[in-house]
Protein backbone atom coordinates (compact mmCIF):
# COMPACT_ATOMS: atom_id res chain seq x y z
CA UNK A 1 0.00 0.00 0.00
CA UNK A 2 1.50 3.37 -1.06
CA UNK A 3 1.96 5.54 2.01
CA UNK A 4 0.61 9.11 2.16
CA UNK A 5 3.69 11.47 1.66
CA UNK A 6 4.00 13.95 4.69
CA UNK A 7 3.83 17.88 3.49
CA UNK A 8 4.39 21.11 5.33
CA UNK A 9 1.66 22.99 6.29
CA UNK A 10 2.22 25.68 4.77
CA UNK A 11 4.70 28.28 3.41
CA UNK A 12 6.50 29.46 6.74
CA UNK A 13 6.97 25.81 7.69
CA UNK A 14 8.48 25.47 4.59
CA UNK A 15 10.67 28.20 4.24
CA UNK A 16 11.66 27.81 8.26
CA UNK A 17 12.81 24.55 7.95
CA UNK A 18 14.43 24.71 4.61
CA UNK A 19 16.12 27.84 6.17
CA UNK A 20 17.08 25.94 9.45
CA UNK A 21 18.93 23.34 7.41
CA UNK A 22 20.93 25.94 5.69
CA UNK A 23 21.87 28.45 8.35
CA UNK A 24 23.63 25.90 10.83
CA UNK A 25 27.33 25.55 12.49
CA UNK A 26 28.72 26.50 8.94
CA UNK A 27 27.71 30.06 8.61
CA UNK A 28 28.32 31.01 12.68
CA UNK A 29 31.77 29.19 13.00
CA UNK A 30 33.13 29.40 9.83
CA UNK A 31 32.05 32.12 7.23
CA UNK A 32 33.39 34.80 9.46
CA UNK A 33 36.70 33.25 9.67
CA UNK A 34 36.95 32.49 5.85
CA UNK A 35 35.86 36.07 5.23
CA UNK A 36 38.62 37.87 7.44
CA UNK A 37 41.05 35.56 5.40
CA UNK A 38 39.43 36.73 2.46
CA UNK A 39 40.30 40.30 2.71
CA UNK A 40 36.71 41.51 4.05
CA UNK A 41 34.57 43.44 1.68
CA UNK A 42 36.21 41.64 -1.58
CA UNK A 43 35.04 37.93 0.17
CA UNK A 44 31.97 38.86 0.90
CA UNK A 45 31.18 40.52 -2.64
CA UNK A 46 32.43 37.04 -4.26
CA UNK A 47 30.33 35.22 -2.06
CA UNK A 48 27.53 36.89 -2.66
CA UNK A 49 27.96 36.70 -6.53
CA UNK A 50 28.56 32.63 -5.59
CA UNK A 51 25.10 32.79 -3.60
CA UNK A 52 23.23 34.49 -6.89
CA UNK A 53 24.85 32.50 -9.56
CA UNK A 54 25.28 29.13 -8.64
CA UNK A 55 23.53 28.95 -5.22
CA UNK A 56 20.08 29.86 -6.07
CA UNK A 57 20.08 27.55 -9.52
CA UNK A 58 21.21 24.53 -7.77
CA UNK A 59 18.59 25.30 -4.75
CA UNK A 60 15.93 25.68 -7.41
CA UNK A 61 17.19 21.98 -9.17
CA UNK A 62 17.30 20.49 -5.85
CA UNK A 63 13.80 21.26 -4.73
CA UNK A 64 12.29 20.88 -8.28
CA UNK A 65 13.69 17.64 -7.95
CA UNK A 66 11.58 16.90 -5.13
CA UNK A 67 8.68 17.89 -5.49
CA UNK A 68 8.60 16.49 -9.38
CA UNK A 69 9.76 12.96 -7.50
CA UNK A 70 7.43 13.02 -4.35
CA UNK A 71 10.28 10.80 -2.87
CA UNK A 72 13.25 10.56 -1.17
CA UNK A 73 16.63 11.44 -2.20
CA UNK A 74 17.71 7.60 -3.99
CA UNK A 75 13.90 7.07 -5.27
CA UNK A 76 13.84 10.63 -7.05
CA UNK A 77 15.72 9.86 -9.96
CA UNK A 78 13.22 6.70 -10.91
CA UNK A 79 10.01 8.37 -10.02
CA UNK A 80 11.33 10.93 -12.66
CA UNK A 81 11.89 7.93 -15.00
CA UNK A 82 15.95 7.77 -14.59
CA UNK A 83 16.91 5.10 -12.33
CA UNK A 84 20.42 5.44 -13.90
CA UNK A 85 21.03 8.51 -12.22
CA UNK A 86 20.28 7.07 -8.51
CA UNK A 87 23.34 7.40 -7.43
CA UNK A 88 23.60 10.63 -7.09
CA UNK A 89 20.59 10.39 -4.47
CA UNK A 90 23.37 6.81 -2.85
CA UNK A 91 26.28 10.21 -2.96
CA UNK A 92 23.67 12.58 -1.14
CA UNK A 93 22.28 10.06 1.46
CA UNK A 94 25.58 8.48 2.79
CA UNK A 95 27.42 11.99 2.05
CA UNK A 96 24.55 13.15 4.48
CA UNK A 97 25.30 10.33 6.45
CA UNK A 98 29.24 11.06 6.91
CA UNK A 99 28.26 14.50 7.76
CA UNK A 100 25.29 13.90 10.44
CA UNK A 101 28.03 11.49 12.66
CA UNK A 102 30.56 14.47 13.20
CA UNK A 103 27.81 17.09 13.20
CA UNK A 104 26.05 15.76 15.93
CA UNK A 105 28.61 15.24 18.00
CA UNK A 106 29.94 19.29 17.54
CA UNK A 107 26.54 19.70 18.51
CA UNK A 108 27.01 17.88 21.38
CA UNK A 109 30.12 20.50 22.49
CA UNK A 110 28.17 23.12 21.61
CA UNK A 111 25.46 21.90 24.45
CA UNK A 112 28.21 21.15 26.77
CA UNK A 113 29.15 24.74 26.06
CA UNK A 114 26.00 26.23 26.89
CA UNK A 115 26.11 24.72 30.15
CA UNK A 116 29.58 25.78 31.24
CA UNK A 117 28.97 29.26 30.47
CA UNK A 118 25.49 28.92 32.63
CA UNK A 119 27.39 27.37 35.43
CA UNK A 120 31.21 27.96 35.81
CA UNK A 121 32.77 30.56 32.96
CA UNK A 122 35.35 31.32 35.27
CA UNK A 123 36.48 27.68 34.46
CA UNK A 124 36.55 28.52 31.29
CA UNK A 125 38.44 31.78 31.30
CA UNK A 126 41.34 30.31 33.24
CA UNK A 127 42.20 27.91 30.96
CA UNK A 128 39.97 27.50 27.66
CA UNK A 129 42.43 25.13 25.74
CA UNK A 130 42.85 22.93 28.66
CA UNK A 131 38.67 23.15 29.36
CA UNK A 132 38.20 22.36 26.05
CA UNK A 133 40.54 19.44 25.87
CA UNK A 134 39.23 17.93 29.46
CA UNK A 135 35.93 18.06 27.74
CA UNK A 136 37.41 15.68 24.89
CA UNK A 137 39.40 13.49 27.03
CA UNK A 138 42.66 14.69 25.52
CA UNK A 139 45.00 11.50 25.54
CA UNK A 140 47.85 13.47 27.02
CA UNK A 141 51.08 11.40 27.23
CA UNK A 142 51.07 8.71 28.86
CA UNK A 143 47.38 8.92 29.55
CA UNK A 144 44.24 7.36 28.01
CA UNK A 145 41.15 8.02 29.09
CA UNK A 146 37.51 8.24 27.46
CA UNK A 147 36.08 11.27 25.93
CA UNK A 148 33.59 10.80 28.66
CA UNK A 149 31.82 14.72 28.37
CA UNK A 150 31.78 15.26 24.96
CA UNK A 151 30.24 11.84 24.26
CA UNK A 152 27.80 11.83 26.59
CA UNK A 153 26.82 15.55 25.59
CA UNK A 154 26.61 14.36 21.99
CA UNK A 155 24.28 11.62 23.26
CA UNK A 156 21.84 14.14 24.58
CA UNK A 157 22.47 16.47 21.47
CA UNK A 158 21.67 13.43 19.34
CA UNK A 159 18.36 12.17 21.36
CA UNK A 160 16.69 15.89 21.16
CA UNK A 161 17.21 15.32 16.91
CA UNK A 162 15.42 12.26 17.16
CA UNK A 163 12.74 13.29 19.23
CA UNK A 164 12.07 15.96 16.91
CA UNK A 165 12.30 13.60 13.59
CA UNK A 166 10.15 10.71 15.56
CA UNK A 167 7.19 13.08 15.94
CA UNK A 168 7.35 13.64 11.97
CA UNK A 169 7.32 16.31 9.19
CA UNK A 170 4.65 18.57 10.45
CA UNK A 171 4.38 18.31 14.17
CA UNK A 172 7.92 17.87 14.59
CA UNK A 173 11.01 19.31 12.11
CA UNK A 174 8.15 22.01 11.09
CA UNK A 175 6.87 23.21 15.03
CA UNK A 176 10.57 23.31 16.01
CA UNK A 177 11.94 25.22 13.38
CA UNK A 178 8.65 27.48 13.98
CA UNK A 179 10.23 28.51 17.17
CA UNK A 180 14.24 27.64 16.60
CA UNK A 181 14.60 30.29 13.68
CA UNK A 182 12.82 33.18 15.30
CA UNK A 183 14.94 32.48 18.74
CA UNK A 184 17.93 32.24 16.23
CA UNK A 185 17.50 35.58 14.68
CA UNK A 186 16.43 37.62 18.06
CA UNK A 187 19.90 35.81 19.65
CA UNK A 188 21.49 37.15 16.53
CA UNK A 189 20.36 40.10 16.77
CA UNK A 190 20.64 40.73 20.71
CA UNK A 191 24.61 39.55 20.10
CA UNK A 192 24.87 41.78 16.82
CA UNK A 193 24.10 45.11 19.30
CA UNK A 194 27.16 43.88 21.75
CA UNK A 195 29.29 43.42 19.40
CA UNK A 196 29.28 46.35 17.11
CA UNK A 197 28.65 48.51 20.64
CA UNK A 198 31.79 47.36 21.87
CA UNK A 199 34.82 50.40 22.24
CA UNK A 200 37.08 49.47 19.23
CA UNK A 201 34.51 47.26 17.26
CA UNK A 202 34.14 49.90 14.54
CA UNK A 203 37.49 48.42 13.26
CA UNK A 204 36.24 45.33 12.52
CA UNK A 205 33.11 46.55 10.99
CA UNK A 206 35.56 48.60 8.87
CA UNK A 207 37.58 46.06 7.88
CA UNK A 208 34.68 44.14 6.77
CA UNK A 209 33.39 46.79 4.18
CA UNK A 210 36.87 47.38 2.47
CA UNK A 211 38.39 46.02 -0.45
CA UNK A 212 41.83 44.30 -0.05
CA UNK A 213 41.68 42.58 -3.44
CA UNK A 214 45.46 41.14 -2.74
CA UNK A 215 43.85 38.67 -0.64
CA UNK A 216 41.53 37.66 -2.61
CA UNK A 217 43.14 35.09 -4.37
CA UNK A 218 41.72 31.81 -6.81
CA UNK A 219 42.02 29.97 -3.40
CA UNK A 220 39.95 32.10 -1.87
CA UNK A 221 37.26 31.98 -4.57
CA UNK A 222 37.36 28.41 -4.85
CA UNK A 223 36.75 28.36 -0.83
CA UNK A 224 33.51 30.65 -1.03
CA UNK A 225 32.59 28.50 -3.25
CA UNK A 226 32.60 25.27 -1.17
CA UNK A 227 31.42 27.48 1.84
CA UNK A 228 28.52 28.91 -0.16
CA UNK A 229 27.49 24.93 -0.99
CA UNK A 230 27.94 23.91 2.56
CA UNK A 231 26.09 26.43 3.95
CA UNK A 232 23.26 26.55 1.58
CA UNK A 233 22.84 22.33 2.71
CA UNK A 234 23.11 22.38 -1.58
CA UNK A 235 25.02 19.01 -2.57
CA UNK A 236 23.78 16.81 -0.02
CA UNK A 237 20.34 16.30 -1.73
CA UNK A 238 18.49 17.69 1.46
CA UNK A 239 16.55 20.34 -0.74
CA UNK A 240 15.53 17.52 -3.04
CA UNK A 241 13.91 15.73 0.62
CA UNK A 242 12.43 19.19 1.69
CA UNK A 243 11.26 19.74 -1.93
CA UNK A 244 9.03 16.53 -1.69
CA UNK A 245 6.99 17.74 1.40
CA UNK A 246 6.87 20.83 -0.51
CA UNK A 247 2.56 21.49 -2.14
CA UNK A 248 2.13 22.50 -5.42
CA UNK A 249 0.24 25.25 -5.33
CA UNK A 250 3.58 27.10 -3.36
CA UNK A 251 6.24 28.74 -5.18
CA UNK A 252 9.59 27.35 -5.66
CA UNK A 253 11.47 30.48 -6.83
CA UNK A 254 10.23 32.69 -4.31
CA UNK A 255 11.04 30.51 -0.94
CA UNK A 256 14.27 29.67 -2.56
CA UNK A 257 15.32 33.69 -2.95
CA UNK A 258 14.09 33.92 0.82
CA UNK A 259 15.68 31.07 1.53
CA UNK A 260 19.06 31.97 0.14
CA UNK A 261 19.11 35.21 1.56
CA UNK A 262 18.41 34.98 4.93
CA UNK A 263 21.16 31.94 4.89
CA UNK A 264 23.55 34.38 3.22
CA UNK A 265 22.61 37.17 5.76
CA UNK A 266 23.18 34.78 8.55
CA UNK A 267 25.95 34.44 7.80
CA UNK A 268 26.58 38.12 7.21
CA UNK A 269 25.51 39.31 10.72
CA UNK A 270 27.55 36.09 12.09
CA UNK A 271 30.80 38.01 10.44
CA UNK A 272 30.08 41.29 11.64
CA UNK A 273 29.61 39.95 14.98
CA UNK A 274 32.23 37.67 15.18
CA UNK A 275 34.63 39.97 13.69
CA UNK A 276 34.11 42.99 15.21
CA UNK A 277 34.18 41.43 19.08
CA UNK A 278 37.80 39.93 17.95
CA UNK A 279 38.95 43.41 17.06
CA UNK A 280 37.86 45.13 19.89
CA UNK A 281 38.64 42.93 22.54
CA UNK A 282 41.58 40.10 21.23
CA UNK A 283 42.53 41.91 18.67
CA UNK A 284 42.72 41.05 14.66
CA UNK A 285 45.62 38.30 14.54
CA UNK A 286 42.87 35.97 16.88
CA UNK A 287 40.59 35.52 14.21
CA UNK A 288 40.02 31.60 13.35
CA UNK A 289 37.89 29.52 11.75
CA UNK A 290 36.90 26.08 13.27
CA UNK A 291 36.06 24.14 16.49
CA UNK A 292 39.30 25.55 18.07
CA UNK A 293 38.35 29.31 17.20
CA UNK A 294 34.82 28.69 18.37
CA UNK A 295 35.05 26.78 21.70
CA UNK A 296 38.61 28.19 22.57
CA UNK A 297 39.62 31.75 21.08
CA UNK A 298 36.23 33.22 22.07
CA UNK A 299 36.54 32.42 25.73
CA UNK A 300 38.69 35.58 25.58
CA UNK A 301 36.88 37.49 24.02
CA UNK A 302 33.71 36.58 26.15
CA UNK A 303 35.93 36.81 29.43
CA UNK A 304 36.68 40.73 28.28
CA UNK A 305 33.15 41.77 27.12
CA UNK A 306 30.86 43.71 29.67
CA UNK A 307 28.24 40.98 30.33
CA UNK A 308 30.54 38.17 28.91
CA UNK A 309 28.85 35.38 30.58
CA UNK A 310 25.21 35.96 30.09
CA UNK A 311 26.73 36.75 26.12
CA UNK A 312 28.38 33.63 25.67
CA UNK A 313 25.43 31.59 26.94
CA UNK A 314 23.79 33.36 24.19
CA UNK A 315 26.11 32.67 21.62
CA UNK A 316 26.52 28.98 22.08
CA UNK A 317 22.34 28.67 22.43
CA UNK A 318 22.60 30.46 18.90
CA UNK A 319 25.06 28.17 18.12
CA UNK A 320 23.11 25.16 19.28
CA UNK A 321 19.45 26.36 17.64
CA UNK A 322 21.70 26.13 14.46
CA UNK A 323 23.25 23.19 14.97
CA UNK A 324 19.98 21.53 15.81
CA UNK A 325 18.50 22.32 12.50
CA UNK A 326 20.44 21.42 10.50
CA UNK A 327 21.15 18.44 11.95
CA UNK A 328 17.19 17.74 11.86
CA UNK A 329 17.39 17.86 7.97
CA UNK A 330 20.27 16.00 7.53
CA UNK A 331 19.10 12.87 9.82
CA UNK A 332 15.55 13.59 8.43
CA UNK A 333 16.63 12.92 4.75
CA UNK A 334 18.69 9.88 5.82
CA UNK A 335 15.28 8.52 7.67
CA UNK A 336 13.01 9.68 4.80
CA UNK A 337 15.57 7.13 2.42
CA UNK A 338 15.13 4.56 4.51
CA UNK A 339 11.34 4.41 5.32
CA UNK A 340 10.80 4.32 1.74
CA UNK A 341 13.56 1.78 0.68
CA UNK A 342 12.72 -0.80 3.23
CA UNK A 343 9.41 -1.45 5.31
CA UNK A 344 11.00 0.30 8.18
CA UNK A 345 8.52 2.52 10.50
CA UNK A 346 9.77 6.04 11.25
CA UNK A 347 10.66 5.43 14.70
CA UNK A 348 12.71 2.32 14.13
CA UNK A 349 14.40 4.08 11.33
CA UNK A 350 15.50 7.64 13.42
CA UNK A 351 16.76 5.11 16.62
CA UNK A 352 18.84 3.07 13.98
CA UNK A 353 20.18 5.92 11.89
CA UNK A 354 21.03 8.27 15.41
CA UNK A 355 22.48 4.94 17.26
CA UNK A 356 24.67 4.14 14.22
CA UNK A 357 25.43 8.07 13.61
CA UNK A 358 26.28 8.39 17.14
CA UNK A 359 29.04 5.15 17.07
CA UNK A 360 30.33 6.51 14.33
CA UNK A 361 30.85 9.69 15.71
CA UNK A 362 32.80 8.91 18.83
CA UNK A 363 35.64 7.97 16.19
CA UNK A 364 35.15 11.68 15.20
CA UNK A 365 35.35 12.76 18.91
CA UNK A 366 38.22 10.21 19.99
CA UNK A 367 40.17 11.30 17.47
CA UNK A 368 40.09 15.12 18.21
CA UNK A 369 40.68 13.86 21.19
CA UNK A 370 44.24 12.65 19.95
CA UNK A 371 43.46 9.18 19.37
CA UNK A 372 45.36 7.72 16.89
CA UNK A 373 42.83 6.33 14.65
CA UNK A 374 43.55 7.23 11.05
CA UNK A 375 41.85 7.36 7.25
CA UNK A 376 43.32 7.06 4.05
CA UNK A 377 43.72 9.89 1.70
CA UNK A 378 45.50 10.15 -1.82
CA UNK A 379 45.98 13.59 -3.55
CA UNK A 380 48.29 14.89 -5.92
CA UNK A 381 50.20 16.88 -4.04
CA UNK A 382 50.56 14.67 -0.64
CA UNK A 383 50.44 11.61 -2.49
CA UNK A 384 49.25 8.67 -0.48
CA UNK A 385 48.46 10.03 2.84
CA UNK A 386 47.12 8.59 6.49
CA UNK A 387 44.76 11.53 7.86
CA UNK A 388 42.99 11.47 11.82
CA UNK A 389 39.90 9.85 11.03
CA UNK A 390 37.97 13.12 11.62
CA UNK A 391 39.82 14.90 8.97
CA UNK A 392 39.39 11.92 6.96
CA UNK A 393 34.99 12.18 7.42
CA UNK A 394 35.08 15.93 6.33
CA UNK A 395 37.73 15.85 3.42
CA UNK A 396 35.17 12.82 1.85
CA UNK A 397 32.46 14.95 2.24
CA UNK A 398 33.88 18.57 1.17
CA UNK A 399 36.14 17.34 -1.34
CA UNK A 400 34.21 14.67 -3.00
CA UNK A 401 30.69 13.81 -1.79
CA UNK A 402 29.11 17.49 -1.85
CA UNK A 403 30.67 18.46 -5.46
CA UNK A 404 30.04 15.05 -6.62
CA UNK A 405 26.23 15.08 -5.95
CA UNK A 406 25.92 18.84 -6.90
CA UNK A 407 27.79 17.66 -10.16
CA UNK A 408 25.49 14.68 -10.44
CA UNK A 409 22.21 17.19 -9.96
CA UNK A 410 23.41 19.54 -12.46
CA UNK A 411 24.32 17.14 -15.54
CA UNK A 412 21.12 15.58 -14.16
CA UNK A 413 18.80 19.02 -14.94
CA UNK A 414 20.49 20.35 -17.67
CA UNK A 415 21.20 18.02 -20.16
CA UNK A 416 18.88 14.78 -18.99
CA UNK A 417 15.63 15.60 -17.37
CA UNK A 418 16.30 19.20 -19.29
CA UNK A 419 15.65 22.30 -17.94
CA UNK A 420 12.16 22.89 -19.83
CA UNK A 421 11.15 19.95 -16.76
CA UNK A 422 13.07 21.91 -14.80
CA UNK A 423 10.78 24.66 -15.10
CA UNK A 424 7.57 23.18 -15.60
CA UNK A 425 8.18 22.26 -11.88
CA UNK A 426 8.84 25.79 -11.02
CA UNK A 427 6.14 27.34 -12.63
CA UNK A 428 3.44 24.49 -11.27
CA UNK A 429 1.77 26.72 -8.99
CA UNK A 430 1.09 29.38 -11.64
CA UNK A 431 3.90 31.85 -10.89
CA UNK A 432 5.73 32.71 -13.99
CA UNK A 433 9.48 32.23 -14.01
CA UNK A 434 11.33 34.88 -16.11
CA UNK A 435 14.74 33.85 -15.79
CA UNK A 436 14.52 30.44 -18.13
CA UNK A 437 17.66 31.28 -20.43
CA UNK A 438 19.34 32.28 -17.51
CA UNK A 439 18.90 29.30 -15.46
CA UNK A 440 19.78 27.16 -18.47
CA UNK A 441 22.95 28.39 -19.00
CA UNK A 442 23.79 28.58 -15.51
CA UNK A 443 22.89 24.65 -15.02
CA UNK A 444 24.22 23.88 -17.95
CA UNK A 445 27.44 25.37 -18.58
CA UNK A 446 28.08 27.62 -15.55
CA UNK A 447 27.37 25.66 -12.19
CA UNK A 448 29.08 22.45 -13.76
CA UNK A 449 32.30 24.11 -14.47
CA UNK A 450 32.56 25.82 -11.48
CA UNK A 451 31.72 22.18 -9.67
CA UNK A 452 34.59 20.71 -11.71
CA UNK A 453 36.86 23.07 -11.00
CA UNK A 454 36.40 22.58 -6.91
CA UNK A 455 37.19 18.96 -7.76
CA UNK A 456 40.14 19.41 -9.86
CA UNK A 457 41.73 21.43 -7.47
CA UNK A 458 41.39 19.91 -4.04
CA UNK A 459 42.70 16.42 -5.93
CA UNK A 460 45.53 18.65 -7.46
CA UNK A 461 46.37 20.80 -3.94
CA UNK A 462 45.01 18.67 -1.45
CA UNK A 463 43.75 21.55 0.32
CA UNK A 464 40.57 22.03 2.12
CA UNK A 465 37.68 23.64 0.33
CA UNK A 466 34.97 24.53 2.44
N1 LIG B 1 24.15 24.12 6.00
C1 LIG B 1 24.61 23.68 7.27
C2 LIG B 1 25.62 24.66 7.82
O1 LIG B 1 25.91 25.67 7.19
O2 LIG B 1 26.14 24.39 8.89
C3 LIG B 1 25.24 22.34 7.29
C4 LIG B 1 24.69 21.36 6.37
C5 LIG B 1 23.39 20.93 6.54
C6 LIG B 1 25.47 20.92 5.35
C7 LIG B 1 22.87 20.06 5.65
C8 LIG B 1 24.98 20.03 4.44
C9 LIG B 1 23.68 19.63 4.61
F1 LIG B 1 23.18 18.80 3.73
Amino acid sequence: MEKQRAQWTGKVGFILAAAGSAVGLGNIWKFPGKAFEGGGGGFLLVYLLIVIFLGIPLMLTELAIGRASQSNVVDAFKNLKHKEYSWIGWVGVIGAFIITCYYAHVGGWVLRYVFSYLTEPAAVYSDPLGYFYNMLGYKAEGMTFFPLTAVLFAALFIALNAVVIIRGVESGIEKFNKIGMPALFLLLIVLLVRAVTLPGAQEGVRYLLSFDLSRLTFDTVIAALGQAFYSLSIGMAIMITYGSYLSREESIHKNTVLICTMDTLVAMLAGFIIISSVFATLGSGHIGKGGGFAFVSLAGVFEQMPGGQLFGVIFYLLLLFAALTSCISLIESIVAFLTEFFPWDRKRATIGVCVFMFLIGCLYTATQAAYPIKGIWFDMANGLTFPPFCDFMEYLTDRIMIPVCALGSCIFAGWVWKPENVIAEIEADNTPFRLEKTYSMLIRYIAPVAILIILIMSFATGTTLS
